[in-house]
């Protein structure tokens, strides 16, 4: 495991380029989601080796639900697999899973799956996994914005932070979107406002760990200024 500082802590990825990765090989779309569950796999591992603090992911958007239903339907199955395979050795690998999105309205079986994966691995801290499902980034917004009116609290900066969905982790340092498009598609859209942008044409389930290296090399590069002048930043590191 690397100690290297400029590691970035927190990365997001927007998982995307599945159905065309199937589609190149004349295969139905969920065989690709089946792949980018390998990837993901991958992924999780390397952000593990790699001394990365919280992996946030993009799994399902509050729109993918307007995809043909047996894609949902196959998507849904993957995952429910996915976590009674891949749980027990995550948590002994320290891995702490968190499901972040609209919870209530799932079906009893995954919500119940996915409490037993956040309990099962809850002691563990090496890695932060937020496996974004059934998730908006306005839907977020607006959910905290809710709970402090229904608290009675001021509705700020300061008090959002506290109840967004991932009041548990710092903002990410690094949005990574595999498979060519360069839009935000709902994600982050509070917690991404200084995040580094990364754009891979690889479809996701060929992102692999080579991949990864290059994007975090390439966050290294960048200046993070955070509204300041190059010059302020360049003193504040010389302290
Ligand atoms: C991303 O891959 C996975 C999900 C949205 C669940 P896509 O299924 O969007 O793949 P493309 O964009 O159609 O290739
Ligand atoms: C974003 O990808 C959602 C996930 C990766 C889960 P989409 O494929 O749904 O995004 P659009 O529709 O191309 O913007
Ligand atoms: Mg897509």
């Amino acid at each position: 495991m690397t100690t290297d500082r400029s590691v970035p802590s927190h990365i997001a990825i927007v998982m995307d380029g599945n159905g065309r990765w199937a589609n190149r090989r004349y295969m139905p779309r969920v065989a690709g989601h089946k792949q980018g569950v390998d990837a993901l796999h991958r992924c999780v591992k390397a952000c593990v080796e790699r001394g990365v603090q919280v992996l946030t992911v993009f799994a399902f958007s509050s729109e993918n639900w307007e995809r043909p239903a047996d894609e949902v339907s196959g998507l849904i199955e993957l995952l429910a697999k996915a976590l009674a395979r891949e749980v027990a050795q995550l948590s002994k690998d320290g891995v702490r899973i968190h499901f972040v999105g609209e919870r209530d309205s799932l079906s009893d079986g995954l919500k119940q799956g996915f409490e037993q994966a956040e309990s099962a691995t809850a002691h563990n801290s090496r890695l932060i996994f937020n496996i974004c499902f059934n998730y908006g980034g306005r839907w977020d917004v607006a959910q905290a914005a809710s709970k402090l009116a229904v608290q009675g609290k001021i509705i700020n900066v300061e008090n959002l932070n506290t109840v967004m969905s991932l009041a548990h982790v710092a903002d990410p340092d690094l949005v990574i979107r595999t498979g060519g498009e360069q839009r935000m598609s709902n994600f982050l859209l509070w917690q991404a406002a200084y995040s580094e942008l990364y754009f891979s044409d690889k479809l996701w389930p060929d992102f692999d760990e080579f991949a990864l290296d290059e994007a975090i090399s390439e966050f290294k590069l960048r200046e993070r200024r955070f509204g300041k002048t190059s010059e302020q930043i360049q003193f504040e590191n010389t302290k």
